[in-house]
């Protein structure tokens, strides 16, 4: 189990976001379709989940469909709804269980109504709970921004501020996230969370996703803490 540095200088890891890739690669390895993948990369995501808050870090975040992923072919796309949707059916049991308050960030609106409605239902009964897990589902970066700003504007706001538009982002109320980490060797961020990620320190390894465990997750922890945050000052 990684430890957090707590000498005071530096800023203690409480948020931790993930970009899950390499499920489809890693599949194709095996022979196996690419939806194998993702039915072995949502395991890793609650396992890696329940590792960072038993460490405690208090955020956990995870990158699980963009609004560019629905350009995938549509056996993929509808062979990832229906993994979503069997997650969420045991998702308030579970997260209960596990004390985790979930965060859908995203656009909800494409989901047929029984998701939507099983989706907000999780937020709401998880509320009280501990430990703060994000799922982005249908998330894009841009469009949380736009989003954001159309919503201030409807209720005829015309100065725009950056508290103003982070009170509007899937992320209302949230630190930032200190670390991301993404998997499977592509050293980009896929339009995830470009407001939030600003100052956050970046780790990539070249484990696939499904393949990721504790000291993938312990190495991340490592290498964030070698860093010095600086925030545009002098320290
Ligand atoms: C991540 O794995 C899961 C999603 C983006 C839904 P990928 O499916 O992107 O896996 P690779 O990158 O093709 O290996
Ligand atoms: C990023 O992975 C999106 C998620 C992890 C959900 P992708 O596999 O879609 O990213 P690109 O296409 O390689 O940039
Ligand atoms: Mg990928």
């Amino acid at each position: 189990m990684f430890v957090h540095d707590e000498n005071s200088k530096k800023k203690r890891l409480s948020h931790i976001a993930f970009i899950m890739d390499g499920n489809g690669r890693w599949a194709k390895k095996r022979g196996l379709p690419r939806e194998a993948g993702h039915t072995e990369g949502a395991k890793t995501f609650m396992r890696v989940a329940e590792y960072c808050f038993a460490g405690g870090i208090d955020t956990v975040t995870i990158y699980a469909f963009s609004t560019e992923n629905w350009k995938r072919p549509p056996h993929e796309v509808k062979a990832i709804m229906t993994l979503f949707a069997s997650y969420l059916k045991r998702g308030i049991k579970e997260m209960t269980e596990r004390n985790m308050h979930v965060t859908f960030l995203g656009d909800k609106a494409p989901f047929d109504p029984d998701t939507r409605e099983l989706m907000e239902r999780i937020e709401r009964e998880s509320a009280k709970n501990r430990y703060k897990l994000n799922i982005a589902v249908n998330y894009g970066g841009r469009a949380e921004i736009v989003n954001a700003v159309n919503r201030l504007a409807s209720k005829g706001i015309t100065e725009f501020s950056e508290e103003l538009i982070e009170s509007e982002l899937y992320t209302a109320g949230q630190r930032d996230p200190d670390l991301i980490v993404r998997s499977a060797g592509e050293l980009r961020l896929s339009n995830f969370l470009t407001w939030q990620s600003v100052y956050s320190e970046f780790h990539f390894t070249d484990t696939l996703w499904p393949d990721f465990g504790e000291s993938d997750v312990d190495a991340a922890v490592d290498a964030y803490y070698s860093r010095t945050r600086r925030f545009g000052g002098v320290v």
